[in-house]
């Protein structure tokens, strides 16, 4: 199948491409209505189909023949544990945690809140919630107390899901306390909380926790619940501009149809093979491809719980698969940096036998044309850029493997998937020509799978993504296509930065250093950093009068981004400076310091108040090492 053939059918008649690869999957009843609008006028696909998640990527497996396959491969260098979970085995125990959270009043639609770190139990938990008809949403373990309080008080569950710790390499992180913390901040008390005991850490349980083990002991397995194909089966939150995320919501029906799609078209994966993303659950990258995109395909999943280095070396990798057979390995770039970093020769490739791995997959961040051709060259193995989003939940542009391999442009993430118009478009919304700069957007209806609103604000998710440009779901992301329709993604236009594959709001970040009591105003900005790809800094402006040294005010502002947002913001700077350029009605121009920080030419705005700071900030900035070289 060629590729241009498939992308013009998906483009021309969505409605038939689509219920043609809903066929794939089994419904419980197939959709008539393939796209239609909500009553909030946002397109929906299959409204009246009616199916259950946890049904078609565990049970119809199970009654045709895959029970004895590997669904689940568990491998831990952290605490020296490897499992397997057949397909029986893993519907047994996720129909037997579904049952334990009906016991707790989880009922179709409601929330379970999931706080876990890469162990089986993760996945059993979301499973369970999708074979309820609940909404799971998982929270990176991560983050800190805070931002989980922020999401349990959001997306307001019945039961909260946790276990006694996660392992960091060698250290051990206890989780409860964190829980305990978040519940305590939040208006909405979970009526549940239940533990998984881990044996590096146990947790105190108070009478009202319920230990996972005892409640599974005596667990009878549950049944599916039939839900609408538009039912939502999660909420994920993700970083915007400001301090509250956005809960992403994510379809049953739209979602398992573009995910089953996209393990073939896009992963080249057949069912029984064995599929890798080495992400973590909290992400999206872990919710599509860790869980539902290779258990709705038949694949074998892994689930790692370790880094790409330092567990114990960075053959990490490379030892899983041989291992395991892996044959497509899915990571961030930022995990490829780290393993050159540690062994620039690649000598530890050599050591194990790779043969199976097929394609290496990147995404969640810019790669950068020294990553790709590294990786190219130390494992000899296709390399394939593709970008994508929490909001949309596959990828939005990629090198179709399953359909046709295209040639590989580095910098670019080749062309838009089947069902994704991508258009580049001016300030105005007029497409613009080849070779020109603007923001990405993709015109409407955006393919199945793709966010149909924000949890509890449709509001907020028109305003943030619809409203900048009539018919078009904007991405956020800036960039250009090519006279051959490659499209390159040069980053973000707004406040949000990628932190090794993380996504983080410097709006966030701000909002928390502007509460020190020294700090007049600030910006915090995304600098390079050649292993995470970005690490946020903040730019301090002091209060008049303040008598602060510097160094105690960056361990301080490093102190409480930490305490409220986690370790993994990696904020690890702050710069005071005198003064920050501004528009003469007071708004500090962040775009112009993005622009200084990533050395491009500054657009200095006619409406600058003093035009001076402009130089002066790029000075500072150089002299601090903030500017790319
Ligand atoms: N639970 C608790 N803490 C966590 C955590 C988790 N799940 N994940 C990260 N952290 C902490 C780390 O321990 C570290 O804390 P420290 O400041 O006390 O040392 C901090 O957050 C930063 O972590 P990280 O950014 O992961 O840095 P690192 O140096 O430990 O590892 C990489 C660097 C590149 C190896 C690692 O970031 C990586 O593997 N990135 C890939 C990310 C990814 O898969 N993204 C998904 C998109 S595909
Ligand atoms: P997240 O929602 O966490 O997956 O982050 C999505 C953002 O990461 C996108 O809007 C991009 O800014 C960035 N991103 C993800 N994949 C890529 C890629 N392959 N190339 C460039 N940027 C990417």
């Amino acid at each position: 199948m060629s590729y241009t053939t498939e992308y013009q059918r998906a483009i021309e008649s969505p409605e038939a491409f689509w219920k043609e690869k809903a066929q794939a999957l089994p419904w419980s009843r197939f959709p008539e209505t393939i796209l239609s609008k909500d009553d909030n006028d946002i397109y929906r696909w299959f409204a009246d189909g009616e199916m259950n998640t946890c049904y078609m990527a565990l049970d119809y497996h199970v009654e045709n023949g895959r029970g004895d396959q590997p669904a689940l491969i568990y491998d831990s260098p952290v605490t020296g544990t490897k499992a397997t979970y057949t397909y029986r085995k893993l519907h047994e125990e996720v129909a037997k945690f579904a049952s334990v959270l009906a016991g707790k009043g989880v009922e179709k639609g409601d929330r379970v809140v999931i706080y876990m770190p890469m162990i089986p139990q993760a996945v059993i938990a979301m499973l369970a919630s999708a074979r309820l008809g609940a909404v799971h949403s998982v929270v990176f373990g991560g983050f800190a107390p805070h931002e989980l309080a922020v999401r349990i008080e959001d997306a307001s569950p019945k039961v909260l899901v946790t276990a006694s710790c996660g392992i960091e390499v060698t250290k051990v992180l206890p989780y409860k306390p964190l829980v305990d913390e978040a519940i305590s901040l939040s208006a909405h008390k979970p009526d549940s909380v239940i533990v998984y005991q881990r044996p590096e850490q146990l947790a105190e349980l108070s009478a009202d926790d319920t230990d996972w083990d005892s409640a599974m002991a005596t667990a009878t397995p549950a049944p599916c619940t039939v839900v609408q194909a538009t039912d939502p089966l999660y909420i994920l939150y993700t970083s915007g501009t400001t301090g509250k995320p956005k809960g992403v919501v994510r379809d049953n029906g739209g979602h398992a149809v573009a995910l089953k799609y996209s393990m073939q078209a896009i992963y080249n994966m057949a069912p029984g093979e064995v599929f890798w993303a080495a992400s973590d659950v909290g992400w999206v990258v872990g919710h599509s491809y860790i869980v539902y995109g290779p258990l709705l395909h038949g694949c074998t999943t892994v689930v790692y719980e370790g880094k790409p280095v330092k567990t114990p070396d960075a053959g990490a990798f490379w030892r899983m698969t041989e291992e395991y057979k892996i044959k497509a390995l899915f990571a961030a770039p930022t995990a490829f940096r780290a393993i050159r970093k540690e062994d620039p020769d690649a000598k530890l490739v050599e050591k194990y036998d790779i043969s199976s791995l097929k394609t290496i997959f990147m995404a969640g961040e810019r790669l950068d044309p020294p990553t790709y051709l590294w990786t190219v060259d130390k494992t000899g193995k296709p390399v394939i850029d593709h970008w994508w989003q929490t909001e949309t939940g596959w990828a939005i542009c990629a090198n179709p493997a399953g359909l046709e391999d295209l040639p590989v442009k580095p910098g670019s993430s080749t062309v838009p998937v089947p069902g994704f118009n991508v258009q580049v478009l001016d300030h105005t919304g007029k497409p613009l020509p080849a070779g020109e700069q603007g923001a990405i957007a993709i015109k409407l209806p955006m393919p199945p799978g793709c966010l149909p609103t924000i949890w509890g604000d449709c509001e907020r998710f028109k305003h943030a993504y619809l409203e900048a440009y009539p018919d078009y779901y904007t991405s956020g992301d800036g960039g250009f296509k090519d006279d051959d329709g490659y499209v390159f993604i040069m980053g973000r236009t707004d406040d949000v930065i990628n932190v090794a594959g993380h996504r983080l709001s410097t709006g966030e970040m701000e909002e928390i250093v502007a509460a020190h009591q020294a700090v007049a105003e600030c910006s915090v900005i995304g600098v390079h950093d050649s292993l995470k790809g970005q690490v946020p800094v903040g730019l301090v402006l002091l209060k008049d009068g303040v008598d602060i040294d510097e160094d105690t005010l960056q361990q301080e502002l490093v102190a409480m981004i930490r305490k409220e947002i986690g370790p993994l913001a990696c904020f690890h700077r702050a710069v005071v400076v005198p003064r920050l350029p501004k528009t003469r009605s007071g708004k500090i121009l962040r775009k112009l310091l993005r622009q200084i920080a990533a050395n491009h030419e500054v657009a200095v705005p006619s409406t600058i108040d003093d035009p001076a700071s402009v130089p002066e900030i790029q000075e500072i900035m150089q002299k601090q090492g903030l500017v790319k070289s």
